[in-house]
Order: structure tokens, then C-alpha cells, then sequence
């Protein structure tokens, strides 16, 4: 669909990406328009300046307050009323705005470091069985495969995939509130999803705007 007055860039017939407020999106989307929302808000924990010492080194100089505050209560009645399915990654930290569910993913980390949290949980409203994606297990997940971290929290490509083979049909339309880094254009990019999002902050955005280029555009020469 056609945002008004929203700055974005089209990366390709199925990817489009905004500069923008999400709840401006998120005002001028039709009911159920999209199937599926998979969404990454911030925790409301600071994360703006790295999580894990590494990260904290590497972003220190550009901490950036974005994670101060989770999304208020109209986002989220927005997001349920936007999308007819819903994952909700950091589900922990927004429990009063979800309900009782069947199905949790628990992302298992394996972090090398004792004081780094063994595991992430991933609401979803779907009706199946709980699932596990453990990163150990999974060949494509190391994060240096993916041209390195241009964001504090940033997510894999590689969960992202597993998300859409477990939980998206082919024909799906993706919503994604809170792009960061893009990790998700990268995954439905490469399996084929219409994905609409956008992120707020200019800096997340020019760096992910250019890494899902870059992919695409390495992807188009490994085409020919
Ligand atoms: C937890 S991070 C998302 C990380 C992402 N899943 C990834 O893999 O890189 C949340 C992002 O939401 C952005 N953000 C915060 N408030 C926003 C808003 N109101 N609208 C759009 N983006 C927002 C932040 O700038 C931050 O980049």
C-alpha cells in the first residue's frame, strides 16, 4: 500500500521501508492489512548504548536514548488492529499488552559470557506448539556471515529465517515496526515476503537502508 507524506525508500517491488514515527504507519493502515506483524520494539532497558561488553565498547560513542520507554498502550492496539497475526520478540518486557498464548518461541543463545541472558522470548498469537531455536544449531547464524553489527540490538538474519519458515506462508504480507539494522528486510528479501517497516532514528536508518541494498544488489550479481 501507498503511505502518504511518509519518507521511505522502495528497495524492491516487495520491500518498503520508511524514515518515520510508527505509529504514523501505523494510523494510515487499513484492518488486517497485513497477515503477519513481527516486531522488535525496544525493551524499555537502555539498550541504546550496547548490550554485552562488546557491544557497549562498539556503540558507546553513539548511545543513543531510543530505549528509555517500551511503546504505549495505542501501539499496541494499533499492531492487533493492523495485522492478523502477531509475533512480539523481548515478550517479557510487554506482558500487560499481550494475552495468554499456546505458542512462545524461546530463543536459546548459548552467550559465552555468565551474566548475559541464556534466552529471549518470543510471543506469537499462532495456536502451535511451542517451539525452540537454539543458535548453536543453527549453521547460518553466526553474525559474522552478515557483514558484522551496525546496531546495538541487533538481531540475526539467521532467526528471522526461521521465524518466516516456522510462522509466514508464501503470499504473506510482513509488518515490521522497528526496523534497527533491517535484519528482517534481508530475511524476507531472500525468501520472497512482501515486507513493509520503518524505524525512527536517521542514523539506524541510512546504515540499514544501505546494508539491505548492498545484499540485494550482491544477490542480483550472484543472479546473473
Ligand atoms: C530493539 S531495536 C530493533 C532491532 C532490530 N530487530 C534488529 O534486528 O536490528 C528497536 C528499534 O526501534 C527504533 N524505534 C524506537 N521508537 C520507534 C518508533 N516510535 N518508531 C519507529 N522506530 C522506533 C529504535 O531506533 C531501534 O532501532
Amino acid at each position: 500500500m501507498e503511505y502518504k507524506d511518509l519518507k521511505g525508500d522502495i528497495i524492491t517491488d516487495k520491500i518498503s521501508i520508511y524514515n518515520c514515527d510508527c505509529m504514523e504507519l501505523l494510523k494510515q493502515t487499513p484492518d488486517n492489512y497485513y497477515s503477519l506483524s513481527l516486531v522488535d520494539p525496544p525493551y524499555g532497558i537502555g539498550a541504546g548504548m550496547g548490550v554485552g561488553l562488546h557491544s557497549k565498547r562498539k556503540f558507546q560513542k553513539a548511545a543513543k536514548d531510543w530505549d528509555k520507554q517500551t511503546p504505549t498502550a495505542e501501539y499496541w492496539q494499533e499492531l492487533f488492529r493492523v495485522s492478523k497475526n502477531q509475533i512480539v520478540c523481548g515478550a517479557n518486557y510487554f506482558m500487560e499488552h499481550l494475552y495468554s498464548t499456546k505458542s512462545f518461541v524461546c530463543w536459546v543463545k548459548n552467550n559465552p559470557a555468565p551474566n548475559f541472558a541464556e534466552a529471549e522470548y518470543i510471543w506469537t498469537s499462532f495456536d502451535v506448539n511451542g517451539k525452540i531455536y537454539d543458535s548453536k544449531k543453527q549453521i547460518q547464524h553466526q553474525i559474522m556471515w552478515e557483514g558484522g553489527s551496525i546496531h546495538p540490538t541487533q538481531k540475526p538474519v539467521a532467526l528471522y529465517k526461521w521465524i518466516l519458515e516456522n510462522y509466514a506462508n508464501p503470499g504473506d504480507k510482513i509488518l515490521d515496526t522497528h526496523l534497527g539494522s533491517m535484519s528482517i528486510a534481508i530475511a524476507c528479501h531472500d525468501y520472497g515476503f512482501e515486507l513493509t517497516g520503518c524505524e525512527l532514528d536517521e542514523e539506524y536508518y541510512k546504515k540499514g537502508i544501505e546494508r539491505v541494498k548492498n545484499h540485494v544488489s550482491q544477490q542480483r550479481l550472484f543472479d546473473i
